[in-house]
């Protein structure tokens, strides 16, 4: 096997983007991604109809990922593909797709963890941004998502915590919706919150031990005061919008933060690399930043296109474990629970 010219074809199918990329050893050749635009309209994703758009967009996506990397199906190493965790239904499709390609190609499959991806998508070679080095903690903030890890190696991490509930994402967006912003409200209040005054609204921090969090408390405690202030002012939300937003996302981010900070006491390690949607956010980028002047952190931000459900980040694994020659066999299954290293 030719171990210096790797091409590989990854498929991301976890949730609600359709996504696949071509990969020539670290570098990204494309990157394509469908996201369906039908969950707009029910406040969030719909299972049922992102397998459905999954099968839709499959085979064109993957057409133009090989387009735009001007590479031919038969020139693939092997196929990298979200084993999971994620959406049962949604995993099958790229799963199912993934195994008839690399058996019709005679060519290896690989299996990978999404969560892992997020982390490992730092690796994926760019020129904006430089790469960590072992040990770090990575920090994965998505819609789904909330995790602190622990990486000492490629594949050898550690779950120092993460979400009992709802992902910070969700925080975000369920927030959003109780103002009545439209799906997915986080970049909305990430927008309105930079106009506001983050200390105009004091909103309680949940009480959850270790590196662990937990986000359904402030949902419900934002929800009981929106409704009792709309009920003395029915204009309360519009008056108040920038401070609302602002007030709930210091909150948000003072929660991360006091993780991190725990995180680094815990483990020594002051390196910290963030991955997921929720770090597109202005705030928490801004207290990154004062991090490392503060606290001496070094952090690492991958491009916004790295950050959110991407196949790239499936094909930088892909390749990293193709090196390792660790490849999965014809009657691996989609696995909606799966833990990293597991
Ligand atoms: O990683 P992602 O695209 O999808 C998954 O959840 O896997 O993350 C989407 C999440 C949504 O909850 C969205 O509201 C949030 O990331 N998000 C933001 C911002 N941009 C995206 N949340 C806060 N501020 C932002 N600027
Ligand atoms: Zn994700």
């Amino acid at each position: 096997m030719e171990k210096n010219n790797i091409y590989i074809l990854a498929i991301e199918s976890s949730c609600d983007d359709t996504s696949a990329a071509v990969l020539h050893n670290n570098k990204m050749l494309s990157n394509v991604v469908a996201t369906q635009k039908i969950h707009e309209e029910f406040g969030g994703v719909v299972p049922e109809l992102a397998s459905r758009a999954h099968q839709q967009n499959i085979v064109p996506v993957v057409h133009q990922a090989l387009a735009k990397a001007k590479i031919d199906k038969k020139d693939l190493s092997a196929i990298a593909f979200t084993r999971g965790p994620g959406l049962m239904g949604s995993l099958l499709v790229g799963t199912s797709f993934a195994k008839s390609l690399a058996l019709g190609l005679h060519i290896p499959l690989i299996e990978v963890n999404h969560m892992q991806a997020h982390i490992l998508a730092h690796f994926i070679d760019n020129t904006t941004n430089s790469m960590p080095v072992f040990p770090f903690l990575a920090m994965t903030i998505s819609g789904g998502h909330t995790q602190i890890v622990l990486v000492k190696n490629y594949f050898d991490m550690e779950i120092l915590g993460q979400t009992i509930d709802d992902a910070v994402g969700e925080a975000f967006d369920k927030s959003a919706k109780i103002l009545g912003l439209p799906y997915p409200g986080g970049p909305l209040i990430d927008k309105y919150a930079q106009l506001g005054n983050p200390k105009a609204f004091l909103f309680p921090k949940p009480k959850v031990g270790d590196l662990n969090f937990s986000f359904s408390g402030l949902k419900t405690s934002i929800l009981y005061f929106i409704q009792r202030e709309t009920l003395k002012n029915p204009n309360f939300i519009s008056e108040n919008l920038n401070d609302i937003c602002a007030s709930i996302q210091y909150t948000i981010i003072k929660i991360l933060l006091d993780k991190l900070k725990k995180a680094v006491a815990q483990t020594g390690v002051k390196q910290i690399a963030i991955g997921g949607g929720v770090s597109a956010n202005s705030g928490i980028r801004n207290v990154l930043k004062e991090a490392e002047k503060k606290h001496g952190w070094k952090t690492y931000i991958p491009p916004f296109e790295f950050c959110t459900d991407n196949a790239a980040m499936i094909g930088i694994v892909g390749y990293l474990k193709y090196k390792e020659g660790i490849f999965s066999e014809q009657d691996v299954t989609a696995k909606a629970r799966y833990v990293i290293n597991e």
